[in-house]
């Protein structure tokens, strides 16, 4: 199984990214994780999305050819960072290639609540016309105070985190399975 991983931050040291590389790791067994590059999109154009850059045209490739896609996003003000929302502009459109593919959301930030406000308008989006993914139920993963459970080498060392992040990882291969028997139309 291939997954697409899609981090809502840019940033060299991105606690997100990290997590996103502890699951890629940990879980390599279950799936394949490619984390996407979303740092050299541009700013989504109604004007040249029938004939986007190059760095547009790899990204949508890569969705279009995983299984599903795993999105590990921070809170910008209370919702999701714009580098985020300019990547689903661009998948949203055309050949619109998130259609009937399942998501998984994690996501973590240094306030207490763990990106939670941003988690719920990314459901939404998710949800939306033009992306129209289903979504894992429940298994919700809001990862708060995060950088006090990640040390200097970038692992994630929370004990209790890890353990929900393993029962996630498992039901979520497990809804995978269920999700493409269904053509991938559960929840849409
Ligand atoms: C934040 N941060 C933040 N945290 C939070 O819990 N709720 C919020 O609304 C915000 N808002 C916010 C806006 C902006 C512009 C920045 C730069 C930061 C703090 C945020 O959780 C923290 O910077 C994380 O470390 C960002 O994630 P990465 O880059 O480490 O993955």
């Amino acid at each position: 199984m291939k997954v697409a991983a899609i981090v809502g931050s840019i940033r060299q040291d991105s606690y997100n990214l990290k997590i996103a590389r502890y699951i890629q790791n940990r879980y390599k067994s279950l799936f394949q994780l490619d984390i996407l590059n979303i740092r050299d999109l541009p700013f989504y154009d109604q004007d040249i999305e029938f004939a986007p850059p190059q760095p547009v045209i790899d990204f949508k490739t890569q969705v279009a050819a995983a299984d599903a896609v795993l999105w590990v996003t921070p809170e910008y003000n209370s919702t999701i960072p714009g580098v985020l929302a300019n990547a689903i502009d661009w998948l949203s459109r055309v050949d619109r290639v998130m259609i009937g593919k399942p998501s998984w959301i994690v996501g973590s930030s240094m306030g207490l609540l763990g990106s939670v406000k941003a988690q719920g308008h990314l459901r939404d989006v998710l949800f939306s016309s033009g992306i129209s993914s289903p979504l894992l139920p429940g298994n919700e993963v809001y990862i708060g105070l995060v950088h006090e459970k990640i040390d200097e080498k970038g692992e994630l060392t929370d004990e209790p985190t890890i353990k929900y992040l393993d029962l996630v990882a498992d039901n979520f291969v497990t809804w995978m399975k269920e999700v493409g028997k269904l053509g991938g139309k559960a929840n849409v």
